[in-house]
């Protein structure tokens, strides 16, 4: 069985193919990126329109890099939610059309949910590095993007129970807040942890947020102390903008600012999933999201986790249509949740 899946809810455009559930033929990404840093975020106009611009030559070029005809697909996948509104809609009516011309049945993927199943794919002929095995059940997934932070008790490759979760901002979301206060480009991610190669991040003390509750999350105090910190080391106070602080920061002081940053980031999450672990005793533990790309979340949790830890290729941990295919397939095979046209409609505040 081969499933198209397309993925179209923040800023890319990709369109990928898995056969037989573990096989990824192909994954064309096409990204608005450069258009939105400019602007410090995404600007959700503007990402709609590139998408629309993008869809038809992506879904060519993933075609002719899986080798596929349209007669070799069996379903498409499409991320439905969550999401920005006018993004979803170019995946959802791309995937209708198609489904109409091409007689195909339509799978509508959760993409936090798809996050998780990125993780079953083990074979490609593609330059990733993909796991030797899918993940064991039960497994611990962490899930951590621009738009979530959960801990999920992941049963099968579509069943999960939410164990925690941000109660405010997701971290890849404080990252992103934090580039801005430090001066680096959008995406956050990349350039806070670029930054903090160079710092000590013990150079400052940032408090890790205490919720009573053992697996939720709290990311908008570290923000703000972040904040509170760079006016510091600055002189200024809150009447002074803060977009104007990385200006009077030296290097260094950036430096250490995002090496102690991510240092808190990172280990609340760890310190959340470590707590998961030993109470769960689940058979593997997986890390995923844009966040999971992380250098030092990666090293941290094969520090902690050892062979028990289980993740894909890095390139594979932002958003793509191989997760949204991967989820597709696992979807379609068990019968679950399968389109016709008239009930496919986007659902940008989906919950997992
Ligand atoms: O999964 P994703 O591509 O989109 C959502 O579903 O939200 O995640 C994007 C997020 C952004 O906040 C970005 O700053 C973050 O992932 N990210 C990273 C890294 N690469 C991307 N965060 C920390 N370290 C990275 N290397
Ligand atoms: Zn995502």
């Amino acid at each position: 069985m081969t499933i198209l899946g397309i993925e179209t809810s923040c800023d890319e455009t990709s369109v990928a193919i898995v056969r037989g559930g573990d096989e990824l033929l192909s994954n064309v990404v096409a990204s608005s990126m450069d258009a939105h840093i400019k602007y410090g975020g995404i600007v959700p106009e503007v990402a709609a329109r590139a998408q629309s611009e993008y869809m038809i030559p992506v879904l060519e070029n993933s075609l002719k890099q899986a080798g596929c005809e349209w007669s070799d697909i069996d379903a498409i996948a499409v991320t439905y939610g969550p999401g920005l509104g006018g993004s979803l809609l170019v995946g959802v009516m791309t995937a209708k059309t198609l489904g109409q011309m091409h007689k195909k049945p339509l799978i509508p993927v959760n993409h936090v949910q798809a996050h998780m199943a990125v993780n079953l794919l083990t074979k490609t002929a593609l330059d990733l590095k993909l796991p030797n095995d899918p993940p064991d059940f039960p497994a611990l997934c962490l899930i951590v993007s621009g738009g979530h932070s959960q801990i999920v008790c992941y049963e099968s490759p579509i069943d999960y129970k939410i164990l925690g979760q941000t109660r405010d901002d997701a971290v890849g979301e404080a990252f992103d807040k934090v580039a801005k206060i430090l001066g680096v480009p959008y995406p956050g991610g990349p350039s806070v942890s670029k930054l903090a190669k160079q710092g000590d991040p013990s150079a400052y003390s940032l408090p890790k947020s205490r919720l009573q509750s053992p697996y939720d999350f709290s990311f908008s105090g570290l923000k703000t102390a972040v904040l509170r910190l760079a006016q510091k080391e600055t002189g200024k106070d809150h009447s002074f903008p803060s977009f104007e602080l990385a200006s009077h920061l030296s290097d260094k002081q950036k430096a250490d600012i995002a090496a102690s940053f991510q240092y808190t980031a990172i280990e609340t999450l760890l310190d959340k999933l470590t707590h998961a672990e030993e109470e769960i005793n689940p058979k593997s533990i997986i890390i995923t999201g844009g966040v999971s790309a992380n250098k030092y979340l990666r090293t941290r949790a094969y520090e902690l986790f050892g062979s028990k830890l289980h993740s894909t290729d890095p390139k594979l941990s932002t958003d793509n249509g191989a997760m949204i295919a991967s989820l597709g397939y696992q979807i379609y095979k068990n019968n679950r949740q399968v389109s016709n046209y008239e009930s496919l409609h986007i659902e940008p505040s989906l919950q997992m």
